[in-house]
C-alpha cells in the first residue's frame, strides 16, 4: 500500500493517477466521490431499418480462435445485409432475457451497457452510405449522417488509408456516464474492458464470415469525436474495426 501510493505520487502522470484513484481496497473507494446523474441517451435518426434476424455460420470455437488474426487488407466489394446484422448482433446483440433486462453476447459490469456501435457504411448492399448506430434492442440501425465519409476516414490516423479500402467501418464509443453513474471514475476502466470484449466477438465473428478485420486504437480522437458529435470526455471513440471482404 506504501509502496503504491509513493509510486503514485512520483509517477505524476494521469495514467497511474487515474490507475490509484480508481482502485478498490477493504476501506473503500480511494479516489475523489462526486455522483453523476444517470444519462439519457437521444439521437436524431433521419431513418430507420430494421436488420434481417442474425445467422451466425456454424464453425467451431477451436477454428475461429486458432485462426483469428488482424487482417488489413480489403477487398472493395459490398457487405451483404444479412452479414452486417450477424456481425452486429455477434459484437454486442441481445442474447438473453433476465428479471426484464435485456442482456447482450457481450458482457457489461452492472449490464449498463455503456458501449455503442457506430459504423460508416462505404458498400454495404441495402443500406445508402452514411453514418449509423447500431440499436440492439431494435435489431435496428439508425441512420446518422448521410453520404460517403471516404475523404474523413483517410484523415482518422496513419492508417486512414488502410481503413478506407473497407466497405464498412465499425466505431466502438462509450459513452462513460452510463457506468460511471454507478461505479463513479473506476467505470472508465469498465467501459474499456467492455470495448475488448466486443473487440474480439467482432474479431471472431470476422473469422467465421470469413472476413478480414483488425482493431485500430491508434487514431486522432478529436477528429473522429467531432465527425461524431461526441465531447471526447464523457463520450469518446475507443476503437475503430475496419471490415471487408478477404482477399485470397
Ligand atoms: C487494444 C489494441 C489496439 C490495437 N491497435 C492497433 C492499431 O492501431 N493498428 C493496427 O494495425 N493494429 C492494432 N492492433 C492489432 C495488433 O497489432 C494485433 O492484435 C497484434 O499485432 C497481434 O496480431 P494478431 O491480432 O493477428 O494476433 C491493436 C490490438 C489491440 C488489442
Amino acid at each position: 500500500m506504501l509502496l503504491e501510493l509513493a509510486l503514485f505520487l512520483a509517477l505524476n502522470l494521469p495514467g497511474p493517477q487515474f490507475h490509484h484513484l480508481t482502485s478498490y481496497s477493504p476501506r473503500g473507494y480511494l479516489g475523489p466521490v462526486k455522483w453523476q446523474k444517470r444519462p439519457k441517451m437521444e439521437w436524431t435518426f433521419l431513418r430507420k431499418i430494421k436488420l434481417p434476424p442474425p445467422e451466425f455460420p456454424p464453425i467451431s470455437l477451436e477454428e475461429a480462435l486458432k485462426n483469428r488474426r488482424s487482417r488489413r487488407r480489403f477487398y472493395r466489394s459490398p457487405i451483404k445485409l444479412k452479414v452486417l446484422s450477424g456481425l452486429l448482433n455477434a459484437a454486442d446483440g441481445i442474447s438473453g432475457e433476465k428479471d426484464g433486462l435485456k442482456l447482450r453476447t457481450a458482457p457489461s459490469a452492472g449490464a449498463l451497457y455503456p458501449i455503442f456501435i457506430y459504423f460508416f457504411a462505404e458498400e454495404v448492399e441495402g443500406l445508402e452510405k452514411g453514418l449509423y448506430l447500431f440499436l440492439p434492442e431494435e435489431n435496428s440501425v439508425g441512420l446518422l449522417k448521410r453520404g460517403s465519409f471516404r475523404r474523413q476516414i483517410l484523415r482518422f490516423s496513419p492508417q486512414g488509408d488502410m481503413m478506407a479500402r473497407a466497405p464498412l467501418l465499425l466505431v466502438l464509443v462509450s459513452f462513460f456516464q452510463r457506468v460511471t453513474w454507478k461505479y463513479l471514475d473506476r467505470g472508465y476502466r469498465y467501459a474499456y474492458m467492455e470495448s475488448g470484449a466486443i473487440s474480439q466477438n467482432i474479431y471472431l465473428a470476422c473469422e467465421a464470415y470469413g472476413l478480414s478485420t483488425v482493431e485500430v486504437a491508434a487514431f486522432y480522437d478529436t477528429y473522429i469525436n467531432q465527425l461524431l458529435d461526441l465531447d471526447g470526455t464523457t463520450s469518446g471513440v475507443l476503437a475503430l474495426h475496419p471490415v471487408g471482404p478477404r482477399p485470397k
